[in-house]
């Protein structure tokens, strides 16, 4: 069947982890500069756009009902936003499932509206590049391009531009989840104002070279010891109970623990697949995370999932 005449399009999309995220200061537009490196990694969201006679949109997965279903859903806006530069405005059903959890600092909401626009943009044969995605990825949010994407880049302004990284092996990775998730623009906030009590004024972020070092060769060793996050303080001190998550990691053999992004999820940076397993045993014995995944990267970015016939 052809992609103009499918009734129904599925998109799977990657979540992240900041491999190093350097927060610069706060500017006019009310965003913060920044210098980050993401890597996209095994756990996704599947949305599927269904041709429909009204508009519908459901949420699956894990805190689903903490998932809005109105026009402020970022699949919704990604829709619409292929739909109006196409010009097609026929409704769709949107069906999203989520394996990337809800407000945990993973970018499932951008993971969404990445699928959502390569689901329709396919569904509709509007015909859009990937120069022109990107183009409206970055107008839905800083983290949507780099889901698009996919794989290991290079991340500036406000995150949403992006460059490729030389990057070599698989890695290893273990997440914490949370019960409750965090407020992104909360921990930025929180971000500055820990900054302000210590009168500290952010220089213009930059990437470390050991870390883009470690990637070029493929030495996880060297990736753990390098893992960065400044918005980790920040995160820490709206949920102080995060640090003995990290610090079940930091007593095991693992390579590096770090909050991802804003939080509240803690990703660990194993050294093999075994490590991992042992390390996911232990977690899920210590009661603390809601529960644990383990997975590697990089992923691909958003891709059509094929029909099952
Ligand atoms: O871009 P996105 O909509 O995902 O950002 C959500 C919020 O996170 C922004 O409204 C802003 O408060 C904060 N943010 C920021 N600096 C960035 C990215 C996001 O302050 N570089």
């Amino acid at each position: 069947m052809s992609a103009q005449r499918a009734r129904s399009v599925t998109v799977r999309a990657p979540a992240k982890v900041n491999l190093e995220l350097r927060v610069g200061p706060l500017r006019p537009d009310g965003y913060h500069t920044l210098a980050t490196v993401y890597m996209a990694v095994g756990l996704h969201d599947d949305v599927t756009v269904t041709r429909s006679t009204t508009w519908r949109v459901e949420v699956q997965g894990v805190n689903a009902d903490l998932v809005p279903t109105d026009e402020s859903n970022l699949a919704v806006r990604a829709v619409k936003a292929v739909g109006k530069r196409i010009g097609v405005s026929e409704p769709l059903a949107i069906t999203i499932h989520k394996d990337i959890p809800v407000a945990g600092g993973m970018a499932g909401g951008s993971a969404d509206a990445a699928a959502a626009l390569v689901a329709a943009n396919t569904l509709w044969d509007g015909g859009l590049d990937r120069e022109s995605l990107l183009q409206l990825a970055a107008g839905l949010g800083s983290d949507v391009p780099f889901a698009l994407m996919g794989g290991i880049a290079l991340g500036s302004g406000r995150g949403e531009r992006l460059t490729s990284v030389l990057a070599k092996g698989s890695y290893h990775w273990v997440f914490a989840f949370s019960e409750v998730g965090l407020s992104t623009p909360e921990v930025y906030d929180e971000t500055d104002r820990l900054r302000q009590v210590a009168g500290q004024h952010p220089p213009e972020p930059t990437t470390s070279a050991h870390l883009l070092g470690a990637l070029r060769t493929g030495d996880a060793v060297g990736l753990g010891v390098a893992l960065a996050n400044d918005m980790q303080a920040a995160s820490l001190s709206l949920r102080p109970e995060l640090a003995q998550i990290l610090d079940i990691g930091r007593q095991y053999d693992c390579l590096g623990a770090i909050i991802s992004g804003s939080g509240p999820t803690v990703a660990f940076l194993a050294p093999d697949p075994t490590t991992a397993i042992n390390l996911c045993v232990v977690l899920s014995a210590s009661g603390l995370p809601s529960s644990v995944k383990r997975t590697i990267g990089p992923s691909h970015g958003a891709h059509v999932v094929p029909a099952v016939v």
